[in-house]
């Protein structure tokens, strides 16, 4: 089977884009299941249940976050009664909402004719971000319990250091289908399978304006680099790209065979 990720989706141009390209990209890659992280979805800043809405309404099955999860007070609705949406597994226990999830894929029956699914997970890293529960300890009991279940496992790894992204995918090598990161917003191209059939990306990218920092209006962040001076960061608008990787699953073992960046412009 074929699963789509989708790199931090940036604001309105970000939304955008998974809307005018998500159809052409399931048709041209025959996909099963779409996963998208919508961290920065309303406005640049954490997500909405309205952007949320407009994302799932693209054809997204299921909505990651990461370190911007708070940012809107509406994501308390999300987190209480989206079963499509899930946050970073490490943050502390009593946190509302789920770190990991369980999801039929539509129109899809494994060999065995019972529903084909495909568990998916989110965890936060610690290095250069805030303090939080230690991913390296919370996931595998999390993974262990999903593989009952299911050995189609995809990992949304928000996080900011490389090292810390690798050394976390070669843990979990051969027990998840893929772990691709997120967080920076660059994409990586250190795509490649694992020995143990685990896909692995660094970084997926984000899918809004490139004509910017990160996503931002390039002249505030010259600015606050310069005079260490708070600015006002706005979503930037030119050269909307769609970030993210296809990554291809054995169904039977749950093991990766191939994985591919996606990298597509919004005409
Ligand atoms: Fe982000
Ligand atoms: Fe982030």
């Amino acid at each position: 089977m074929k699963i789509l990720f989708i790199g931090d989706i940036v604001g309105e141009p970000g939304r955008r884009a998974v809307k005018e390209l998500l159809p052409k990209l399931r048709e041209r890659h025959a996909l099963d299941f779409v996963i998208a992280n919508g961290e920065n979805s309303a406005g640049g800043n954490g997500i909405t249940p309205r952007t949320a809405a407009e994302i799932f309404e693209a054809g997204v099955d299921v909505i990651t976050s990461g370190d911007h999860l708070w940012d809107q007070k509406e994501v308390m609705e999300l987190l209480a009664s989206e079963s499509r949406f899930v946050r970073p597994l490490n943050y502390p226990p009593g946190t509302p909402g789920q770190g990991s999830g369980l999801f039929e894929v539509r129109d899809r029956k494994s060999a065995d004719g019972t529903p084909l699914v495909v568990g998916v997970v989110n965890a936060q890293g610690r290095t250069f971000m805030p303090a939080i529960e230690n991913p390296f300890l919370v996931v595998p009991p999390e993974i262990e319990r999903l593989r009952q279940q299911t050995k189609i496992i995809f990992v949304d790894f928000h996080a900011e250091a490389t090292s810390e992204k690798i050394a976390f995918a070669r843990m979990l090598d051969g027990q998840v289908s893929a772990v691709v990161g997120t967080h920076t917003h660059v994409q990586t191209a250190d795509e490649q399978i694992f020995p143990g059939g685990t896909a692995y990306l660094s970084d997926a990218g984000f899918t809004g304006p490139h004509e910017s920092v990160l996503g931002r209006e390039i002249e505030p962040v010259i600015k606050r680099f310069v005079t260490n001076m708070p600015q006002r960061f706005e979503v930037a608008s030119e050269r909307v790209v769609l970030h993210g990787a296809v990554v291809e699953i054995d169904e039977a073992t749950g093991k990766a065979f191939g994985i591919r960046r996606v990298s597509e412009t919004l005409a």
